[in-house]
C-alpha cells in the first residue's frame, strides 16, 4: 500500500511487488513499485522475497515525540502544567546524566520501531548530551531522526533551567554537528513561551534565519492556563502564535505542537509562512487540553500531520494516534464534525506528516526515489483482526479495521533504508 504522488489517495495491489535498490549514493531506495505481473518481467533477474497475506506500507512518520518521556506516559494531572511541574520536569531532570540518556535512547527506538515508526521529530531535554544520545543511537540503526536540545531559561526547575548565552551557543554547536550527518537533522527546540526568556526566544529565532534548512519544533495553544500565561507575559502580542512570529520562528520546517486554541488568523499565519501543525489526539486527550479542529484545519489549508507526543500521548503505536484523530475529527471543536477517512487518517501519519516536515518524496511513501523505509503488516495477527480482515470488501474497510483494532502486534517487520 502507498500514496499516489501528491494525494491521499491509498494505492493497493493484491499481488503487489516493491523493488528495493541502492540509488547513486548507495543508499536502498524504491525503484519501482505496482503489480507483480506487470513489474516482474522488468526485473527478471530480482531476488523476490515472498509475502503471502502480507501487506507492505510506509514506515510511519511521528511529527512530534518526546525521547524522554518515555517513562512519563500515564502520568495523570489536572493539566498541561501541573503535569510538566510534577512528572515532566522532574523526569527529564534525569537526562543530564549521559548513561541514562544512552540507555533511554536505545529503548525509544527499539519502541518506535517495533511499532513502525521509521522517521521522528522528537525533543531530547535542555542536557545537550541527551542529543548526542539519542542521534547517536538513530546514526547507529541508520534511522532518519530530527531532534533537538530543548530551550528552556525560565519557569523551570533547577535540573532542567538552561542559561541563555550557553543554551544558543549549545544549540549552534549541536546543529553543526548532527545536522544534515548521515539521516539526521537538528530541529531548534524552544520548549514553549513560558519556558523561554525574550533573549532566548530571539536567539532561537536569529539561529532559525541563519540555519534555513534546519528545523524548528515547539509547542503553541496547547491548553487554556498556557495560553492565558502567554497573555500575560505577551499582553501586546495577537495571539500566542504570534508571538513565536515576532521572533522569527514561524517558517517552512517549523512544527507547532497541538495548535488547539487558535483562530483563523493564526491559521492563515501558518499557511502563509508555511508552519506545520503537529496533530497530538492521544495527548490532548489523555491531559484534557481539547480538540485539534480538522473543519478548519481543511477550510483554512495549512500544513498538518499526525504526532504521538508520548509521553503526554499515551501510545507509540500510529494506529492509536489514527483512532484518537477520527474520534477527534468527528467530536472536535466545529459541529458538525468531519468523519475522517481512514486512507486520508494514514496519510497524515506517512506520506502527509512527511509533507509537513518538508520531506516529501524522501519518506511516507514507496513511490521511486523514496528511502526505503517500510513495514510489513500481517492483517491477522490476532484473532480478531484475523476475522474482520477477512471480511472487508473494500480498501476502506480494510484499513479502517486495521486503525480500530491495530497495535504493534500488526508490525510484524519494520525496514529501515541501509546505506
Ligand atoms: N508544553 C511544554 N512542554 C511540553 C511537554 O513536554 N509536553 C506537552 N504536551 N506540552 C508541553
Ligand atoms: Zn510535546
Amino acid at each position: 500500500m502507498y500514496f499516489a504522488a501528491n494525494s491521499a489517495q491509498a494505492v493497493f495491489e493484491e499481488d503487489g511487488l516493491l523493488v528495493v535498490g541502492p540509488n547513486a549514493e548507495g543508499r536502498q531506495v524504491v525503484q519501482a513499485i505496482g503489480s507483480y505481473q506487470s513489474l516482474s518481467k522488468d526485473w527478471p533477474s530480482l531476488a523476490v522475497e515472498h509475502l503471502p497475506g502480507r501487506i507492505i506500507a510506509p514506515g510511519f512518520v511521528d511529527m512530534h515525540i518526546h525521547y524522554p518521556q518515555l517513562d512519563v506516559i500515564g502520568s495523570p494531572a489536572e493539566g498541561l502544567l501541573p503535569w510538566l511541574e510534577n512528572y515532566t520536569f522532574p523526569h527529564e531532570s534525569r537526562f543530564s546524566d549521559a548513561g541514562y540518556g544512552a540507555e533511554s535512547a536505545t529503548f525509544f527506538i527499539d519502541e518506535l520501531l517495533r511499532n513502525g515508526v521509521t522517521t521522528a521529530l522528537a525533543f531530547a531535554t535542555s542536557h545537550p548530551a541527551s542529543v548526542d544520545a539519542l542521534l547517536g543511537e538513530a546514526q547507529k540503526r541508520s534511522l532518519r531522526m530530527i531532534a533537538g536540545k530543548v530551550l528552556q531559561d525560565q519557569n523551570s526547575p533547577d535540573g532542567v533551567r538552561d542559561l541563555t548565552e550557553q543554551s544558543l551557543v549549545d544549540t549552534e554547536t549541536l546543529i553543526n554537528k548532527w545536522h544534515g550527518v548521515d539521516r539526521l537533522g537538528y530541529a531548534i527546540t524552544p520548549r514553549f513561551v513560558p519556558s523561554c526568556s525574550e533573549a532566548q526566544l530571539r536567539g532561537a529565532g536569529e539561529l532559525a534565519g541563519r540555519y534555513a534548512d534546519v528545523w524548528v519544533q515547539s509547542h503553541v495553544a496547547e491548553n487554556l492556563d498556557e495560553v492565558a500565561w502567554v497573555k500575560q507575559l505577551y499582553p501586546n502580542a495577537r495571539s500566542y502564535l504570534d508571538v513565536y512570529g515576532q521572533f522569527g520562528l514561524l517558517r517552512p520546517r517549523a512544527v507547532y505542537a497541538h495548535c488547539i486554541h487558535i483562530d483563523d488568523e493564526d491559521r492563515a499565519l501558518m499557511h502563509d509562512t508555511g508552519t506545520a501543525a503537529a496533530v497530538s489526539p492521544t495527548s490532548n486527550l489523555f491531559l484534557g487540553s481539547g480538540f485539534f479542529d480538522y473543519v478548519a484545519a481543511e477550510r483554512t489549508g495549512f500544513l498538518y500531520g499526525l504526532a504521538s507526543d508520548v509521553g503526554g500521548g499515551t501510545s507509540f503505536s500510529p494506529f492509536s494516534t489514527m483512532l484518537a484523530a477520527y474520534y477527534v475529527g468527528r467530536e472536535g471543536q466545529t459541529k458538525p464534525g468531519v468523519s475522517l477517512k481512514p486512507a486520508q487518517l494514514w496519510w497524515q501519519h506517512t506520506a502527509g506528516a512527511a509533507r509537513a516536515l518538508g520531506l516529501e518524496g524522501l519518506v511516507g511513501n514507496l513511490l521511486p526515489g523514496c528511502e526505503a523505509d517500510f513495514v510489513v503488516l500481517n492483517p491477522k495477527a490476532t484473532p480478531l483482526l484475523a476475522r474482520k480482515t477477512t471480511q472487508s470488501a473494500s480498501l476502506d474497510e480494510l484499513l479502517f479495521a486495521l486503525i480500530v483494532l491495530g497495535d504493534d502486534r500488526l508490525i510484524e517487520k519494520t525496514v529501515i533504508s541501509d546505506a
